[in-house]
């Protein structure tokens, strides 16, 4: 595994593994690694990706004034150890510099998606997230590029600025992976106390039990809604929201199928979760 930190050492190693008829596989991370992310890279590789680029960035545009950016978990050498143990080809570790020249002042931002869900909280996030993907994409310039599910707005965000902007890759959403009491895998689950952690589970929880009163019956997305936000707060959560959306657009769902998805803080840890509602 070859670790590179510039964007010339990035673009060499795609070069060389293309020339050698490889397809490749993009994964953008923010490091502090767990199962989930790993996931990604298998998944790159079982679509069809003989040569995976990981990317480890913990980008400053996407977090507001009094977010977690300077506590937010990094651990390069842990990292790079997990990465080894899936055969990722390629860890990108880039510093702020480079992916951000100096002087740089090109933002890449949407008008819809982002007024939605997380971006009502977050209002500078997307943006910064999707001028970082665009950055990292025309660095790396993959075939194919994997997104988890459980960042769902973030993929969908992703997914539309890739159309618009005619980027060619191809977007691949991975399954959520969640620890096995159905805990969504987050790297910000390390800041949870033994308490929070236990409490958590009502995001997951909400949104099963969202899905069993839709197979009873139950099609209403208001009255679904009201059924997750009561989940959370009986767990002495905050819940930023509970929502039933078009997948597409993210606006309010007037039917099924469509998305269920859950935001609730824990003390400083904001842990979000999501399903399809079938
Ligand atoms: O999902 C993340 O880890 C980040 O938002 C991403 C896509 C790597 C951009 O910084």
């Amino acid at each position: 595994m070859q670790i590179v930190r510039t964007v010339a050492e990035v673009r060499a190693a795609v070069r060389a593994a293309r020339a050698a008829g490889h397809r490749v596989g993009f994964v953008p991370t923010m490091g502090a690694l767990h199962d989930g992310h790993l996931s990604l890279v298998t998944l790159a590789r079982d679509q069809g990706a003989a040569f995976v680029v990981v990317s480890v960035f913990v980008n400053p545009t996407q977090f507001g004034p009094n977010e977690d950016f300077a506590a937010y978990p990094r651990d390069l050498d842990g990292d790079a150890d997990k990465l080894r143990s899936v055969r990722a080809d390629v860890v990108f570790f880039p510093d702020v510099e480079t992916i951000y020249p100096r002087g740089a002042e090109t933002r890449v931002s949407l008008d819809a998606l982002p007024k939605h869900l997380c971006g009502l909280d977050r209002p500078h996030h997307f943006g910064g997230v999707a001028t970082v993907v665009t950055g990292l994409m025309n660095i790396v310039q993959p075939d194919l590029a994997v997104f988890g599910e459980k960042d769902f707005q973030q993929l969908q965000v992703i997914r539309r600025l890739v159309r618009d902007l005619h980027l060619p890759v191809e977007i691949v959403g991975a399954p959520i992976a969640r620890e096995t009491d159905g805990l969504a895998m987050s790297s910000r689950n390390a800041y949870l106390s033994p308490d929070e952690r236990r409490r958590a589970l009502a995001l997951s929880k909400a949104l099963a039990g969202a899905q069993a009163a839709a197979d009873a019956g139950v099609r209403d997305p208001r009255q679904l809604e009201a059924a997750m936000r009561a989940v959370c707060e009986a767990s002495g959560g905050q819940v930023d929201y509970a929502a039933v959306v078009d997948p597409d657009t993210l606006d309010p769902a007037t039917s099924l199928p469509a998305r269920a998805l859950v935001a609730v803080r824990f003390g400083r840890t904001r842990l979000i979760d999501n399903a399809a509602l079938s």
